[in-house]
């Protein structure tokens, strides 16, 4: 029985993944690596310092830069994205969510976030959501990020709850094969055919309510 749902932040809450995405295009073109919406998928969930990696060794870079001059880069990236995400307000918040949080707040499911960001309890702050989500897995305590299950493991653990009593809920390839591997149901927020590992997927977060999934999972069965 489902008692809990664990939530990726970015690109399921609210639309950060394009800020991240913003931040990092800029990057891209300051080390010259070519942008592309393949590039962008592929950072979808992806921690800090190793989305900086990948862009480097998509543009052949991976040698190019002293350790120095990559956590330059990565704060430089981070600082571009604050600044973003210092204009949020509660009317960022994708459609369909505050109506989706709020009914599974009055039918007493336990809720939690696995995010890799850092920025998650700024984010969650500045869209007033910190009283949903008192449980957040802090992405510093984690070993391997998405797609390595560790983190939706433990956003169930602090609820907890067991994987299989949990929902969770993604935009990331990397954070669908994340749930699957941590035993949890996973429901895809995006395209079907880049979210192929997930038990159900939605094209936007506007139809996600409780009657939707628990219709969508009985198809699916
Ligand atoms: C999330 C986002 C990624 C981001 C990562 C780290 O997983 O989907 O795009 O790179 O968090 O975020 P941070 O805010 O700590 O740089
Ligand atoms: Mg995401």
């Amino acid at each position: 029985q489902i008692k809990g749902f664990v939530f990726d932040l970015d690109g399921v809450i609210t639309d950060t993944a394009r800020l991240h995405t913003k931040a990092w295009h800029e990057i891209a073109d300051q080390v010259g690596t070519p942008w592309s919406h393949e590039l962008a998928d592929k950072l979808r969930g992806i921690g800090r310092e190793e989305s900086l990696d990948i862009i480097l060794r998509a543009g052949g870079k991976q040698d190019a830069y002293t350790d120095a001059e990559k956590t330059q880069l990565a704060t430089a990236k981070n600082e571009h994205y604050q600044r973003l995400i210092s204009t949020l307000t509660p009317q960022d918040i994708l459609p369909g969510i505050p109506e989706f949080l709020h009914d599974l707040h009055e039918h007493e499911y336990l809720m939690s976030i696995a995010s890799a960001s850092r920025n998650a309890p700024a984010v969650l702050e500045r869209l007033g959501l910190t009283q949903y989500f008192p449980k957040i897995v802090d992405p510093n305590c984690l070993h391997t990020g998405k797609p390595n299950p560790e983190i939706f493991i433990k956003g169930a653990a602090i609820l907890g709850l067991e994987p299989r009593q949990c929902i969770g809920v993604e935009d990331a390839a990397a954070g669908v094969q994340a749930i699957d591997a941590a035993g949890e149901i996973s429901v895809g927020i995006g395209d079907k055919d880049v979210l192929r590992g997930a038990t159900i997927v939605f094209p936007t977060t506007s139809t996600l309510t409780l009657a939707n999934i628990s219709g969508r999972l009985k198809e699916a069965a």
